[in-house]
């Protein structure tokens, strides 16, 4: 497989959305076939049990709440990646250098998960910066569904900064649909899901690891 997967123009005229709104969606920066190979791999992890329950906060204030966060989670770490997931960290590892070149974030590592919403999960309005720490400063979201459904839920909610109650825009999670936004700006929601949605959700940081 070709390790670049991403297309660099489409890129481009994402980031000229990043740069005008602080957020941007783009269903043509990662190739369908990558995105398809992502899912089949998200699918199969999920069914051999790989995934866990996702908690909320950090340290010794670390918790599972259900009500608050549905989700199943797996951390993609290099150590442990498979030849698929190698090649989708070596393309984050570019969008990385290429944010750093349009924005000047000086970002400097990325962490990034599978994600598996059951029927019936959601998040609940979140802004995704742990309070007390402002290392994660880009939010990226793949989705990996390939045969969504209007009324299948799922949408990604996006409220305005400082205005909690402002919706911008609801966001289907379909296969190789790309969502960028702030880390720190945007509160933002994930609708009740009633098929499994996939995805995967990751932070671009400026910290060192
Ligand atoms: C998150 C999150 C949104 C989504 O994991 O913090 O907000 O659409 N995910 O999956
Ligand atoms: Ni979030």
């Amino acid at each position: 497989m070709a390790q670049n997967q991403i297309n660099l123009i489409n890129l481009e005229r994402m980031f000229d959305d990043l740069a005008q709104n602080n957020w941007a969606a783009s269903s043509t920066v990662f190739t369908r076939e990558f995105c398809q190979n992502l899912a089949h791999e998200c699918q199969k992890l999920h069914s051999e049990g790989a995934f866990q329950k996702a908690s909320i906060g950090r340290g010794v204030t670390k918790t599972v709440h259900t009500e608050i966060r549905g989700d199943f989670t797996l951390w993609i770490e290099e150590d442990a990646a498979t030849p698929l997931q190698k090649a989708f960290l070596s393309n984050l590892q570019l969008l990385l250098q290429k944010l750093n070149q349009d924005f000047y974030l000086g970002l400097k590592r990325y962490e990034t998960h599978f994600a598996l919403y059951p029927p019936g999960a959601g998040y609940d309005k979140h802004i995704d910066n742990h309070r007390g720490s402002g290392a994660r400063k880009i939010t990226f979201i793949l989705y990996l569904n390939e045969s969504w459904q209007k009324g299948d839920g799922g949408e990604l909610s996006l409220y305005q900064p400082d205005q909690e109650n402002v919706l911008i825009t609801q966001i289907e999670p379909l296969l190789g649909t790309l969502v960028l936004f702030r880390s720190d700006l945007f509160p933002h929601q994930v609708e009740k899901s009633f098929q499994p949605r996939l995805s995967i959700t990751g932070w671009f940081r400026d910290d060192a690891s």
